[in-house]
């Protein structure tokens, strides 16, 4: 039995709106029995979902490629739905059935086809509450029997839809946040079961959302000055073959309605007594409502929505509410989340309920919203009344928190079951699980993934809580490989390139937070800035992120589509200073919070010129290989030349001539080993230098956000497995156990963001939901369980599995869903023998490593006995398998010597 099954296009399953002219579909190959490889396959593509009229057939095509298919040669239309199916052959001569219909539906596909105009609302709406969200209707008829319903719709601002007194789509905070001047997404909606024979109506919320508000931390810097408008058009397709298409014009009515105040950073004020029953309801009376004003914001920026929405993910109870010492009542959601608190009251008319939410209690276990600056995170609702009581949740806003302070409860109104935590984040594809015996480790890895909960709101966000919650670069790349197993984030991702693309500066620079809110921006945000783009480590998210998603996605496109990019930011640095080899000018983070740094200051000790050229030698690599990848060997030459030169020229500069690094901090030796800067004598020095430097340290890391991502690689890969574990272990400070220990449920910003005192580090920096420490998970999956991408059969076509027992683990488990399929490692280890299963997806293959025995006493027949094993080479590093799909149980008798835990 042979089955084709979890067809995808675009990554996305049955995705409505998608506006690319070449989609590409993917599939997996579900098989019993080993080595199954998939030899040929057949697609085609229709209008109609019994294939009554098939559009496009590829024929049998030989091929192995089963993810990624561009669908060349279909001719796309707008608006409208095609259905696909595939058949597949496999090495065993089986032949499937056709696999169950999916179907992807285009979008607008172009500008001209939009008809609708921008709305804003009238100046009068602005004079009496510019703060205020603001709400817009229509009516239209409806007469016939109607066949389906789509609404295409999008806001500079955030937006909420009703059609006829229901609010459409599940999503929340449409339409995401891109740099909306060049790019805007719009989403798509079927709304079929939502019209009605008659007068309908159809209601926009509009509020302010990313486009248009202060950025508290940046000098009040407000995103944008013209007016938040909305723009929908709502194609009603009847029976009869008759379109009728309705869309934002100047017969639309606006109006105020119960949010006074609705803002990402501050929260909500909403006043239930100014609710507009009905308002979006076809027999609603808007005779008092203003008219709108027509804004021509046009239609060019426009495009369909690339990643998945936000969406509700998880609900969660409050696990207690208490009493603080100076008398607050508070809420204990019992972990750090991002999104806000839903709740039911019966309250009279006009009573003011007061949620705040706060992400730590002080060390008086006081309500403390000190690390929050300027954000507010405060909702203020007002009871409208009445026997029935009323229940709440807000719009356009978000908290990062734990803790809840309530005002205006009476005490007998708090009722755990009255309150849940809702929580928000892209609705991304769930990827990869990680377990182990240590329980600790499974709390980090819990709090590495709600990490990535908390701030991948959209963009992938530094922190979610206090007034800043921006897309820095340099946090996304330290983090991308370890969300890269726990979450599918490709197409998040690759809307968040597409910005860092349109706002890369002429010249290459890359702005250090995308959308880029803070580029030529006078800025007052307390760090000592001396630049607004560029910086090391942090531009080169540029390079790493699209590389990352090639990587584990074996996604080409976005090589392709991100060269131009890529390049330019070499070229950025290429052209910095006098020394086109070296970086050695201009601003840099540096090695962010790193504990090595002066007194008061963010920067560790590393020197940032030894950053700046170890990067930039890491990302011409990169970038070569990405010419070669896509047919430019021209480029790739020239990149490769300039790569050893750089090489080079870092040595010249940083080695000495004994082959000592210049730069005696943690941080350099992880670099230059982790991007092959040193070799021979010279890294065997710097092994052996960084692993004394570890000793000085009573073997604490002293790793800021630069050096941490590669610190546990680069001890595992030169033989000091046994140190990455020890550290891995700490549980007192400086570790990333520490803070488990003391109670974390998210990563911190600082190793210290609570002391041993159970003081904070300081008020005005300090984030307990900061995802670059979670880079630990990196290490966690690929040398603790194993799971490795290769970067020769990108996508996990071809891949190594390569555990390496240690930390004291009795055991770990690892399963990641692939594009193809699920791979799972996972080890357990008694005395001296151990028990290793591994699990291959069909059209597949992968190197396995067996841990803990050498090539010693291998007995090669008896693993060419087992079906699906393709070879068995002894190696320096132990036995080496090659094998096919399938699963398989490995259990034999550890050489203990080989054992560093
Ligand atoms: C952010 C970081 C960011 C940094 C720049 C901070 O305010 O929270 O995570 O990378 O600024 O160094």
């Amino acid at each position: 039995m042979i089955e084709a099954v979890h067809l995808r296009c675009e990554y996305l399953d049955n995705p409505i709106g998608i506006d690319t002219l070449v989609p590409r579909i993917s599939w997996q190959l579900q098989s019993d029995g080993h080595g199954v490889i998939q030899q040929a396959y057949q697609i085609q593509v229709a209008s109609e979902e019994n294939f009554s009229d098939v559009l496009w057939d590829s024929g049998k095509v030989q091929s192995e490629q089963s993810v990624h298919i561009e669908l060349k040669e279909l001719e796309i239309y707008p608006r409208s739905r095609y259905y696909y199916r595939v058949r597949i052959w496999d090495n065993k001569n089986r032949e499937s059935n056709w696999s169950n219909t999916s179907y992807w539906e285009t979008g607008m596909l172009h500008p001209s086809e939009w008809k609708s105009k921008w709305v804003a609302a009238s100046p009068k709406f602005l004079e009496a509450s510019s703060a205020a969200p603001c709400l817009f209707r229509t009516t239209f008829d409806v007469s016939g029997k109607v066949k389906k319903v789509r609404i295409y719709s999008t806001a500079y601002g955030v937006y909420e839809l009703e059609l006829n007194g229901k609010r459409v789509g599940d999503q929340f905070l449409t339409p995401g946040w891109t740099s909306y001047e060049k790019r805007l997404q719009y989403q798509v909606y079927e709304a079929d079961h939502l019209i009605d024979e008659g007068t309908n109506a159809i209601g926009i919320v509009l509020g302010h959302g990313w486009y248009q508000q202060d950025i508290p931390w940046a000098s009040n810097q407000s995103n944008q000055k013209v007016p938040f408008a909305a723009l929908v058009e709502v194609y009603i397709e009847y029976e009869d073959g008759k379109v009728q298409v309705i869309h934002t014009d100047e017969n639309w009515k606006c109006s105020h309605g119960p949010i006074i105040m609705s803002e990402l950073y501050h929260g909500e004020i909403y006043d239930a007594r100014d609710e507009k029953t009905g308002w979006s309801q076809g027999t609603y009376d808007d005779k008092d409502w203003f008219d709108v004003e027509v804004v021509s914001y046009g239609h060019n920026q426009l495009i369909y929505q690339q990643n998945e929405p936000i969406r509700i993910m998880n609900e969660i109870k409050p696990i207690k509410w208490f009493t603080t010492p100076s008398g607050e009542r508070v809420l204990d959601m019992g972990q750090n989340m991002v999104g806000w608190m839903r709740f039911s009251v019966k309250a009279e008319a006009g009573r003011v309920l007061t949620l705040q939410h706060a992400e730590v209690l002080d060390s008086e276990g006081n309500f403390y919203i000190g690390n929050l600056r300027a954000a507010q995170q405060t909702i203020n609702y007002i009871s409208k009344g009445g026997p029935n009581g009323e229940q709440f949740q807000p719009h356009f806003t978000f908290q990062g928190f734990r803790y809840v302070k309530l005002e205006g409860f009476n005490e007998d109104e708090i009722n755990l079951e009255n309150f849940t935590g809702v929580v928000l984040h892209s609705d991304m594809e769930e990827t990869g699980s990680f377990q182990c015996s240590n329980p600790l480790i499974n709390q980090l890895q819990h709090n590495i993934e709600w990490g990535l909960k908390g701030n991948f709101l959209d963009v992938p966000t530094d922190c979610p809580q206090r007034d800043e919650r921006l897309g820095w670069t340099g946090d996304a790349q330290m983090f991308i490989q370890s969300a890269a197993f726990l979450r599918n984030v490709a197409p998040f991702f690759t809307k968040w390139l597409k910005d860092l693309e349109v706002d890369q500066l002429e010249d290459g620079g890359v702005p250090f937070v995308i959308p880029d809110v803070l580029s030529n921006k006078k800025q007052n945000t307390g760090y000592d800035l001396n630049s607004d783009h560029s910086s090391s480590a942090w531009g080169d998210a540029a390079v790493i992120c699209p590389w990352t998603i090639y990587l584990n996605y074996g996604d080409k496109r976005i090589l392709e589509e991100q060269y131009e990019s890529m390049r330019a930011w070499i070229e950025y640095i290429r052209s910095q200073g006098e020394n086109e080899y070296l970086w050695n000018t201009g601003f840099h983070f540096g090695d962010w919070l790193a504990l090595d740094s002066k007194p008061d200051s963010y920067v560790g000790a590393t020197d940032r010129d030894f950053i700046a050229t170890a990067f930039y030698a890491y990302s011409t690599s990169i970038l070569a290989k990405t010419a070669s990848i896509i047919g430019r060997g021209e480029d790739s030459a020239f990149y490769q030349d300039l790569y050893r030169n750089i090489v080079h020229a870092f040595q010249h500069e940083f080695v000495t001539p004994s082959g000592r690094l210049a730069v005696q901090t943690q941080t350099a030796h992880v670099l230059a080993l982790h991007f092959e800067l040193v070799s021979g004598q010279t890294k065997k020095r710097t092994v052996q230098r960084l692993s004394e430097l570890l000793k000085e340290s009573d073997y604490h890391l002293t790793t800021g956000f630069v050096g941490t991502p590669y610190l546990n690689f680069v001890l595992s890969g030169n033989g000091l497995h046994d140190l990455a574990g020890k550290l891995v272990l700490q549980t007192d400070y400086p570790s990333w156990l520490y803070q488990v220990t003391k109670g974390a449920t998210t990563i911190w910003e600082h190793w210290d963001g609570l002391k041993e005192d159970g003081s904070f580090w300081s008020d005005e920096m300090n984030s307990f939901n900061h995802y670059a420490y979670g880079s630990i998970g990196d290490w966690l999956y690929r040398v603790i369980a194993g799971i490795n991408p290769d970067e020769n059969h990108p996508g996990y076509k071809h891949f190594r599995i390569a555990p390496k027992p240690g930390a004291q683990l009795e055991w770990a488990e690892a399963k990641l869903h692939t594009l193809y399929g699920m791979v799972v490692s996972s080890w357990y280890m008694e005395e001296d023998r151990i028990e290793f299963d591994v699990i291959i997806p069909s059209n597949t293959s992968a190197t396995v490593l067996l841990p803990l025995t050498s090539s010693k006493g291998l007995d090669g027949e008896t693993f060419q006995l087992i079906e699906g094993v393709k070879s068995v080479t002894p190696t320096d590093e132990g036995i080496s398998l090659v094998v096919g799909s399938g699963s398989y149980y490995f259990s034999y008798q550890i050489e203990k010597e080989l054992l560093k835990v």
